[in-house]
């Protein structure tokens, strides 16, 4: 089983700080956005691009049940929450789930670069911290501790996560 699952917003830094935990505790990194594409032989740009993005939730859903049982920490997709049977998944897991918390101008700035992100791109800046908003409540619902990450350092946030998860 999962040691501990990260879900937050596109760009609140949950792969990152995933890798530099996993590394702390001497546990394997599990990124679903990797293991989709793992699976299915794509980016996440083609399989939105080919199938749509109901297909690639369905793929993301059946994907995070194989990965809560693999043993590691589970950096999770910024949408994965976003399905009410994932959230009550997440909830009742038994797993620590953290809710990663960045403002919209935090992760703006930081995914500024970033063309690997097709829920972004067709977005204006209001439907972009309308998402936000929408988002925040669905990652509330599902974590048993929320951690900001607004401006600080990796090994700041992970300290935080292992001190008081
Ligand atoms: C998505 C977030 C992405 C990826 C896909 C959809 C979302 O993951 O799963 O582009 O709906 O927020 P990251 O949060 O790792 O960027």
């Amino acid at each position: 089983m999962a040691q501990c699952i990260l879900i937050g917003f596109m760009g609140s830094g949950k792969t990152t700080v995933g890798r530099l935990m996993a590394e702390t505790t001497r546990t394997p990194h599990l990124d679903l956005d990797e293991l989709i594409i793992a699976q299915s032989g794509q980016s996440i740009n083609q399989i939105f691009a080919a199938h749509g993005e109901a297909y690639f939730r369905d793929l993301e859903s059946q994907v995070l049940r194989s990965a809560m049982r693999a043993e590691g920490i589970l950096s999770t997709g910024g949408g994965t929450p976003v399905r009410k049977e994932n959230r009550d998944l997440l909830a009742q897991s038994g797993i620590p789930v953290i809710f990663l918390k960045a403002s919209p101008e935090v992760i703006r700035a930081r995914l500024k670069e970033a063309s690997d992100r097709p829920l972004l791109r067709k977005l204006s800046a209001r439907q972009f911290v309308h998402l936000h908003e929408e988002r925040e409540a669905y990652y509330a619902q599902a974590a048993d501790l929320t951690v900001v990450t607004n401006h600080r350092k990796p090994a700041d946030i992970v300290r935080e996560i292992l001190t008081r998860a």
